[in-house]
């Protein structure tokens, strides 16, 4: 990677920052720029909302899984920008495929996190304060196998049963363990107007097929990644410089409000976006052509857990935070990709 691309007025997914650094203003290096949680990001940093400066990197910038173009990636970065926090929105998502990828997997969702807090930490020794780490990860780290209504505590013990969900625990416990304070929040069931999720592919499906068939005994909180974006940058102007200071390394839970199945989602997104397009050639015009079936009969390569809800109360209280409901935020992508492009 050229040094050229970490130079903040040059990259078109970094905003430029002419301001003195103050320690009030959180600087953040977001790694995974190009991703759902990472556009939203970025979007957000860049609409001038909220006082935060964002060096953004994608993929090509600061591959997680070539530790030494990683390292010297996030070593000119944090030379040249001055972070005070890392958002790491940079991940393996690819759950199926992990299953047959389990190497590149742990690689990148599990030992790069190791190598991100030592970086950190080193480059911290000169900094006003440890350079702090946000990361996200995943309901995917529970079996799923708690009884439906019940959601899952921060606290409760993990047992995930893919690579995919391995691969993030393994993330999470190289944090913890690392030099660097850290603060991983768990979502589930991501999507946005960018990037591959499934709100979009339903769209497309929705004007493509004459029947659909959705699992439906599989329970969480569909999560937009703007949703996650927001209440992100509330918890980085409140740690570790604000108060939520003593925080070192700590796991909390973050989705949207609500809970559905996967088939009752589907069905929710077509509905609204006819309404919302009715002039677009669906072919799906009606639940009736959405059949509901069961896990065993989709036979997905992973296995994904039955019950994803997770319990976000802590959260709210440690980062007074509201959360929109899923259909909310369904809402506000839907309006975003249908009508406003
Ligand atoms: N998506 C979900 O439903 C979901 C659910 C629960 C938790 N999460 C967690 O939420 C976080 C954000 O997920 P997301 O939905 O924004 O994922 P995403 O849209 O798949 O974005 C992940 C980003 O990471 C990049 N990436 C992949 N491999 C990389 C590597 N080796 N080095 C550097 N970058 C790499 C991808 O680059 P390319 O675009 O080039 O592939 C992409 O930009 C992740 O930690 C994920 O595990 C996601």
């Amino acid at each position: 990677m050229s040094s050229r691309s970490l130079d903040p007025t040059d990259t078109p997914l970094t905003r430029v920052s002419t301001e003195t650094r103050q320690t009030s203003t959180p600087r953040l290096l977001l790694l995974g720029a190009g991703g759902q949680v990472g556009h939203s990001l970025l979007r957000l940093c860049r609409s001038g909302q909220l006082p935060i400066n964002v060096l953004g990197l994608t993929r090509d910038q600061a591959p997680l899984d070539k530790p030494d173009l990683f390292r010297t990636a996030v070593t000119q970065a944090i030379e040249s920008f001055k972070p005070s926090h890392i958002v790491n929105a940079a991940a393996y998502t690819a759950v199926d495929q992990a299953e047959n990828e389990p190497e590149l997997a742990h690689r990148v969702n599990g030992q790069a996190l190791t190598q991100l807090s030592e970086l950190a930490a080193q480059h911290s020794a000169q900094a006003p304060q440890p350079i702090a780490i946000l990361h996200y990860s995943t309901d995917y780290v529970f079996d799923g196998r708690k009884p439906k209504g019940q959601a899952y505590q921060p606290t409760d013990p993990v047992a995930p049963e893919g690579v995919y969900g391995k691969s993030k625990y393994a993330g999470e416990q190289a944090l913890a363990q690392g030099p660097s304070p850290s603060l991983v929040l768990r979502t589930s069931w991501v999507f946005s107007d960018h990037g591959k999720n499934f709100v979009k592919t339903m769209l497309r499906l929705g004007q493509s097929q004459q029947e659909l068939r959705v699992v439906a005994d599989q329970w969480g909180a569909p999560t937009s990644a703007d949703a996650i974006a927001r209440a992100s940058l509330a918890i980085v102007q409140q740690w570790p410089t604000g108060p939520a200071n003593t925080i070192e390394h700590e796991v909390f839970h973050l989705c949207c409000k609500g809970t559905t199945n996967w088939h009752d989602f589907a069905c929710e997104i077509l509905h609204r976006a006819r309404q919302l397009a009715p002039d677009l050639p669906w072919t799906i015009t009606s639940a009736e052509q959405v059949k509901a079936i069961t896990s065993a009969e989709f036979a997905a390569p992973a296995p994904r857990p039955a019950n994803s809800q997770l319990d976000c109360s802590l959260t709210d209280v440690q980062f007074g935070l509201t959360r929109p409901h899923w259909s909310q935020a369904l809402e506000e992508v839907l309006v975003r990709l249908l009508t406003e492009s």
